[in-house]
């Protein structure tokens, strides 16, 4: 299901400009205090950092000023292209790659290994079997996994009104993607719990990236990055475009001018739970 939701060039485009993103979150101050001190001058040793799966770069990105070196992989070439075309950071390098095979990468050779919102898709036994033979001794890995019901949609101006009608909406675009990745991704979902790695030393932590939209079009493209949405459009085209039903709900519900783009704006907000793991 990862290669379906993930491949077409749109999607990976909406993705980098209407997801909320991991910058400004405090997420390194996490992964400093966890890793320890020696990671803290990251230009005088030779760390390196692996990030799995991830999309068009958002965790690569805020993560690598830690290391001398991070690496990004994705299976998908598309989120790969993006990710090469809007990251300035001179230490990092993006690979198609899937994550269940790392032989690219020698025993024992990784400082940190991360994951963004993508472990759900990773074939659990030869990802971890993987992660386990890269990772140095003493190395990390870090796992976010949105928090079960953890993203709502609420109104930027305190609306209770708007509150209550964008959870509605937010309960909708819950219900419609659910079906179709309830379908296709592995076992974690279903289950509710993945397996992480049996290290000792682990610590947890949550955050709550954020994400304002002030025009009708910015929410479409949150929309149109959700690959569970167009999927379900294909499956049940006797259904009419989900994207066009859900955006006018949305305009129904916040719009300010029945003429415009305006909307009361409102915010997307996304938990997540954090773990780490010493190997
Ligand atoms: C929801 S996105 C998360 C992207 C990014 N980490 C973030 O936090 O925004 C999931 C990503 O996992 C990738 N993916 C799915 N299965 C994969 C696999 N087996 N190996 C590598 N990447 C995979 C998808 O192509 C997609 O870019």
């Amino acid at each position: 299901m990862g290669d379906l939701l993930f491949e077409d060039a749109e999607t990976a485009r909406s993705y980098q400009d209407y997801r909320p993103n991991y910058s400004g979150l405090g997420i390194e101050k996490e992964v400093l205090s966890f890793m320890g001190q020696a990671y803290e001058q990251p230009g005088n040793v030779d760390t390196i950092a692996l990030d799995i799966g991830c999309g068009t770069g958002q965790l690569t990105r805020a993560l690598a000023p830690l290391f001398k070196k991070m690496i990004g992989i994705d299976r998908s070439k598309s989120q790969i292209d993006v990710a090469k075309g809007v990251t300035k950071e001179k230490n990092i390098e993006y690979l198609v790659n899937v994550a269940e095979d790392l032989s690219f990468l020698q025993d024992n050779s990784i400082d940190l290994i991360s994951t963004a919102a993508a472990v759900h898709y990773f074939e659990p036994e030869p990802f971890l079997a993987e992660v386990d033979r890269v990772l140095k001794p003493g190395g990390c890995f870090l796992v976010l996994l949105f928090a079960v019901k953890g993203i709502f949609l609420t109104s930027a101006t305190n609306n209770d009104d708007i509150n209550n009608k964008c959870e509605d909406i937010m309960e909708d675009i819950r219900k419609t993607t659910y079906s179709v990745f309830k379908k296709g991704s592995n076992k974690v979902i279903s289950s509710g719990s993945y397996s992480l790695p049996d290290y000792p030393d682990r610590h947890h932590f949550q955050l709550t990236s954020k994400r304002r939209y002030d025009h009708l079009d910015e929410f479409v493209g949150f929309l149109k990055s959700l690959g569970t949405l167009k999927l379900y459009n294909e499956q049940h085209p006797e259904e009419g475009d989900q994207i066009e039903r859900i955006k006018k709900r949305l305009r129904l519900a916040v719009a300010t001018s029945s003429s415009t783009q305006e909307i009361s704006p409102v915010v997307l907000n996304c938990m997540f739970n954090c773990y780490m793991y010493r190997k």
